[in-house]
């Protein structure tokens, strides 16, 4: 008798990847260079620039697209005649921070109108330990009448790709998987295995899986919070943070984080998650929520340090005029989810200053949807102060002369990722990073 593997392996059997952005195109393109697959999001305008081989997300180039043996659908009736439904649907949070499971549950409920008996589900959606067990599989169940374990398997495996990495694709990086039972166990293994170049690590148990992928981004939250918080006490103290990182770096056992805004899809929101879960059992963690607290809150610190720039030397605040240079929540992408620039803004409008702001990576139409205010076409004339927020490779190579005629004499320059540190006395103006 062959198991579920090979019979996806000899073609008998599809995969159905439910939710096709950051993870789950990849992933879906990946699967179809070996097996069947079925590609399947709610958003019909999405899977109509997919079937012109097109990464609406722009991650992937229509390479990518090439020899791939996927049907993209939006109609959920099309998903019925697979076997393995892999979930890579969105975990956002709602404006309390609160996990918003919309869209794993509605994943789910399509999972349960498809699934028959002997299919499996896997989820790869970033979400608290018992997320799977406890909110998700009981949704399937009530739907298909069926049962997990006995009727369907379950697994988890989280996602650790690094949007705009393009040095470690999906498939350079190790999988944790994880299932329901041994014998699923040695399935979703084999089915990622056959894409995975360094193979799988087999989690003890799906909450395990679930806390190790929560667990990877609130550590890189809480690290970096406490880079934030020191380069708060360094900038009172009058020493540059960077140069503090290097110096202490020197020894072997510190780890070289460094400060900045906190925003995206995942880092930013995942410690929610556990915050939530945590809350829920009684326990509430402080670390966590004050690591949080610091990230979330460095947007308006930095524009209160432009303020008070514009007020040490006699600038009216209000109508100056700030340009800031990136928009997009981290260097090379042109994701803008949950950007922490956006609060720059805001704060800065709040006070009623001409923000301008360019980025060679990011969409004016959409920061005009999402956020009410669109790019400036090019970079025009002096500023008053320029935040140069995100260091896309564009914005690495310029030069202090650039600065120099684009900031007026007495204006400013807040190099959050102190890029232009180590020329900031040839610059020679306000110069500071974070
Ligand atoms: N983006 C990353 O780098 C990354 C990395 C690791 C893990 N993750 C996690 O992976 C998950 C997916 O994130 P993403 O960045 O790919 O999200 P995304 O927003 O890029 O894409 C999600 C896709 O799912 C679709 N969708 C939403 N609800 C749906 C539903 N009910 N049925 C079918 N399709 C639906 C959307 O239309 C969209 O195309 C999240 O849990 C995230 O935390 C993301």
């Amino acid at each position: 008798m062959t198991n579920l593997f090979q019979q996806i392996q000899s073609g008998e059997k599809s995969i159905c990847v439910i939710g096709l952005g950051y993870v789950g195109l990849p992933i879906a393109l990946e699967f179809a260079r070996k097996f069947r697959v079925v590609g399947f999001d709610i958003n019909a305008a999405r899977v109509e620039l997919m079937n012109q081989g097109i990464d609406p997300s722009k991650e992937l180039d229509s390479k990518a697209f090439e020899g791939c043996n996927i049907r993209f659908t939006s109609n959920a009736d099309e998903i019925k005649e697979c076997s393995i439904y892999i979930v890579a649907v969105p975990t956002p949070i709602n404006e309390a921070n609160e996990p918003d499971l919309t869209p794993l549950v509605g994943a789910s409920k399509a999972v349960g109108r498809a699934i028959s008996k002997g299919d499996y589900v896997i989820y790869e959606s970033t979400t608290y330990p018992g997320c799977t067990e406890d909110d998700c599989v009981p949704v399937i169940e009530e739907i298909s009448g069926l049962k997990a374990v006995a009727d369907f398997k379950v697994g988890y495996s989280p996602e650790r790709i690094n949007p705009g990495d393009k040095e470690r694709p999906l498939t350079k990086i190790l999988k944790i998987v994880s299932a329901c039972d041994e014998e699923s166990l040695n399935v979703v293994a084999d089915l990622y295995s056959s894409i995975i170049e360094p193979g799988v690590y087999r989690a003890a148990s799906i909450k395990v899986a679930e806390a190790a992928k929560i667990i990877e981004n609130t550590q890189r939250d809480m690290n970096i919070s406490l880079m934030n918080e020191l380069s708060m006490i360094f900038n009172k103290i009058g020493i540059n943070t960077y140069d503090v990182i290097e110096a202490a770096g020197t020894k072997w056992n510190f780890h070289k984080y460094t400060p900045g805004l906190v925003g995206g899809h995942c880092i930013g929101v995942d410690p929610y998650y556990l915050l939530h879960k945590a809350e829920s059992m009684g326990i509430h963690p402080r670390v966590i929520a004050a690591g949080r607290y610091t990230n979330d809150s460095m947007a308006a610190h930095i524009a209160q340090k432009a303020i008070k720039k514009l007020n040490k030397v006699g600038k009216v605040v209000k109508d100056s005029r700030i340009l800031i240079m990136g928009a997009t929540f981290k260097e090379n992408v042109a994701d803008i989810r949950n950007s922490k620039i956006v609060d720059i803004v805001n704060e800065l409008k709040s006070y009623s200053v001409n923000v301008e702001v360019v980025d060679p990576h990011a969409d004016s139409a959409e920061l005009q949807h999402e956020y009410g205010f669109d790019l400036a076409s090019s970079i025009n004339g002096t500023y008053d102060g320029i935040i140069l927020a995100v260091s896309h490779t564009e914005y690495c190579q310029l030069n202090p002369a650039w600065f120099q005629q684009h900031i007026a004499t007495d204006g400013f320059l807040i190099d959050l990722k102190g890029l232009y540190r180590s020329v900031s006395s040839e610059i020679g103006l306000d110069y500071s990073s974070l």
